[in-house]
């Protein structure tokens, strides 16, 4: 079958190790479900796992993506949830120590067929397309997660949104203004920042800049480049929600300012099967659809992954195998 493989690792220039080619149809073991892949998109996890981040040689070839939509063995419509987690683990899939994401242990779904375990895979319902179903496993249920089961935050709070061009960035913009939240973002780009505002955000400023009052909630995926941003827009006693550092750790940690003040630094990844069935109820519900920024044919997938890179994006990019 047609995947999108790694085929070397290289921290400096990921693509390198990058190849749409054949690769054999998936051997499940028993419970597993066959998923036939009508749409996958990709994440910046994919290119982390490229520069060998959450993925050793050892395991090579190994294709890539966490996120698709397609049809299981009886035909029926399913979205995949993307945590896979150990066989006797109950309870929050995202808290085994043994869990892994698809790509990381097990082929991932940049290909035309997936097998997840049977648990793994919830029903599409007819109103979401293939392509908004697959934006939501990854990049939308963290942004769900962050929001509403980490973040607490709830109608009425002032939200900050760092980096607002990317995959989970333009998801909480989205999901957080249809839950009522005012939402506040900022990103590097005029276009990024006009997007989000027709997105649904209620203001948009350059990264770092003075904000009209502080936040209740801060949402980080940037790291070092925005981290002090955020410390220093929260309202005492605020909240940090972090879910990745795409620009590096942060530097400094601002301690001082986070125990005078009682901020909370709270970290979120990924979301429960559970989470993802709310998120897809929440988006029929409130009628908000994932922002695509493109949709190209899997043969593509290297365009694709070059303006991921270049963080050329304002929200999904979309692979139709
Ligand atoms: N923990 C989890 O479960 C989880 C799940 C999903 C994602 N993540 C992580 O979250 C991060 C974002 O993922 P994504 O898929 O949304 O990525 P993405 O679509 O590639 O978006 C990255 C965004 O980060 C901003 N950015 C990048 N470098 C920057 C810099 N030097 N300075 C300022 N802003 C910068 C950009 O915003 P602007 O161009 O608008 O400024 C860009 O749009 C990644 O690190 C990813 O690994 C973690």
């Amino acid at each position: 079958m047609l995947a999108v493989y790694a085929q070397t690792i290289d921290r400096d220039e990921p693509l390198g190790g990058l190849v749409v080619g054949d690769r054999p149809d998936p051997e499940p073991p028993d419970g597993w479900a066959i998923v036939t892949v009508k749409a996958a998109t990709l994440n910046h996890h994919d290119l982390w796992s490229l520069r060998g981040q959450g993925l050793r040689a050892e395991q090579l070839p190994m294709i890539l993506g966490t996120d698709a939509a397609g049809l299981d063995e009886d035909g029926n419509e399913v979205i995949v949830h993307s945590v896979i987690s150990s066989d006797d683990w109950r309870g929050d899939e995202t808290l085994d120590p043994r869990r892994s994401l698809l790509s990381e242990l097990h082929p991932g779904a940049l290909a035309e067929k997936v097998a997840v375990p049977r648990r793994n895979v919830i029903p599409k319902p007819p109103e979401l397309s293939f392509e908004h179903a697959a934006c939501l496993p990854t990049a939308w249920l963290t942004a769900y997660r962050m929001l509403f089961t980490r973040g607490g935050v709830v109608p009425g709070m002032t939200v900050l949104v760092q980096g607002a061009g990317g995959g989970v960035a333009t998801a909480l913009t989205v999901l957080g203004s249809a839950a009522g939240a005012r939402i506040w973002v900022t990103s590097r780009s005029e276009q990024k920042r006009e997007h989000a505002l027709a997105l649904g955000a209620e203001q948009a400023f350059e990264p770092g800049v003075r904000l009209p009052e502080r936040v209740d909630v801060a949402m980080e995926t940037v790291g070092m480049a925005t981290w002090q941003h955020s410390v220093r827009s929260l309202k005492p006693g605020g909240t940090i929600v972090v879910c990745g550092s795409t620009s590096g750790d942060a530097s400094p940690a601002e301690l001082t300012r986070i125990f005078f003040l009682q901020l909370s630094v709270v970290g979120s990844t990924m979301g429960t099967r559970d989470e993802l069935g709310r998120l897809v109820r929440f988006c029929i519900e409130r009628d908000v659809r994932p922002a695509i920024h493109a949709t190209m044919p899997l043969t593509d997938a290297r365009d694709g992954f070059r303006a991921l890179e270049r963080g050329d994006v304002v929200g999904k990019i979309v692979l139709l195998p």
